[in-house]
């Protein structure tokens, strides 16, 4: 656990979520959650300078001796609108009914910040010792899918299974998907979970469907290593060389760079060095891993390791100095000259100039 004190001797203050899991793991945790019994705006104010309010949530952020801590009013919720926001019915429920609105047991545990008590209404302690995802009721992946890719991002960073009945509730979810639901949160949930670069992780997401959150085609386990890809070059956005395999995520919402990194994925196999370079140039490494996964891996490895490496010197000041008027011609020369630096690097700038002069008396003649 986060070292964090909190003198409070009203037993109505508990750690919960992620932060008591983490602990009985043995695990340092990100975020620290609380969660009052009762308006946690009201009375936890007291514990710091605060950070920010949310109303609509019951919640405070605040700054406790030099640490940010989450304080959340315990709250009970609904999902009118399956795979959506809930929406909050009660602020200031009991603990029971707080925790009952959670995903996974091991995420349900309390323990209490005045004498250090575990509560546990759901069984997440036997479930922590026996490395198992359970669901606290039937209706949590349909109430909220974001869950199964939750449940794949524990998978991977605990080493946890899926309980069978969890396991068949997930079968039937993916079977009759409801596409009714919040990207945004699919979207975080995928960075989270692909961030974590687990190729195993990787082969649960198709095998078991999972992807079906992220695109109705059929998708198949692609032959290349992802992880042994991503171990060689290091790229910023490993979550998007993982889920860029799908092909169509017109239903996340995705940036600019983002977006650009999966157009700038060529849907075909590059037939030369050249095509290979020109491809790539003004690419991201994210879209020649893709490339690579998806077409040919060796072309990706050979345009990373050698081709992106090689430059040509001369400018178009060069050109302009050897008497050539500034046109559209000025890019086929360049490109000429790179085809020949491609085949031997070891040109130099006065034989680079050569070529052009090559190329222009080859014309005039
Ligand atoms: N939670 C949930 N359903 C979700 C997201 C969150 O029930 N779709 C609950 C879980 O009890 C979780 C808590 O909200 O423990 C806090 O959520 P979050 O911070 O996203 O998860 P953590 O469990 O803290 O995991 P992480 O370590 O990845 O932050």
């Amino acid at each position: 656990m986060n070292i964090i004190k909190i003198k409070d001797n009203s037993n109505k203050l508990y750690f919960i979520g992620g932060i008591v899991r983490d602990e009985l793991l043995g695990l340092k945790s990100f975020d620290i959650d609380i969660t009052y019994v009762g308006n946690a705006m009201e009375y936890c104010s007291k514990f710091g300078e605060v950070i920010r309010k949310n109303p609509d949530f019951g919640t405070i952020r605040v700054n406790v001796d030099g640490q940010e801590a989450d304080f959340a009013s315990t709250r009970f919720e609904t999902y009118p609108r399956k795979g959506h926001l809930p929406v909050v019915e009660k602020i200031g429920c009991s603990l029971k009914e707080d925790v009952m609105r959670r995903d996974f047991t091991i995420n349900a545990l309390a323990k209490s910040v005045t004498t250090g008590e575990i509560i546990d209404f759901t069984g997440g302690l036997e479930d922590l010792k026996n490395k198992k995802l359970r669901v606290l009721h039937d209706e949590s992946f349909i109430d909220d899918p974001t869950r199964i890719i939750r449940g794949l991002k524990f998978r991977i960073r605990f080493g946890f299974e899926l309980e069978e009945h969890t396991k068949n509730l997930q079968r039937e979810y993916l079977a009759n998907i409801n596409r009714d639901m919040s990207y945004k949160r699919i979207k975080k949930e995928l960075i989270e979970t692909f961030n974590l670069n687990s190729q195993k992780g990787f082969e649960i997401f198709i095998n078991e469907g999972i992807y079906k959150l992220v695109t109705p085609n059929e998708v198949k386990l692609p032959k290349v290593n992802i992880e042994e890809l991503l171990n060689l070059y290091k790229v910023k956005n490993i979550w998007l060389v993982y889920v860029g395999v799908l092909g169509d995520l017109s239903s996340l919402p995705l940036t600019k760079v983002e977006q650009k990194i999966l157009n700038d994925v060529p849907k075909k196999v590059m037939k030369s060095d050249f095509e290979l370079y020109k491809a790539f140039e003004n690419a991201n490494t994210e879209s020649v891993l893709l490339y690579g996964i998806l077409y040919d891996e060796r072309g990706a490895k050979r345009y990373l390791d050698k081709l992106r490496f090689i430059k040509t010197k001369i400018t178009g000041n060069d050109l302009a100095n050897l008497g050539i008027n500034p046109s559209p011609e000025y890019g086929k020369i360049f490109d000429a000259v790179l085809k020949e630096k491609l085949k031997n690097p070891e040109i130099s700038y006065d034989e680079e100039k050569s070529i052009v002069r090559e190329i222009m008396s080859n014309k005039k003649s």
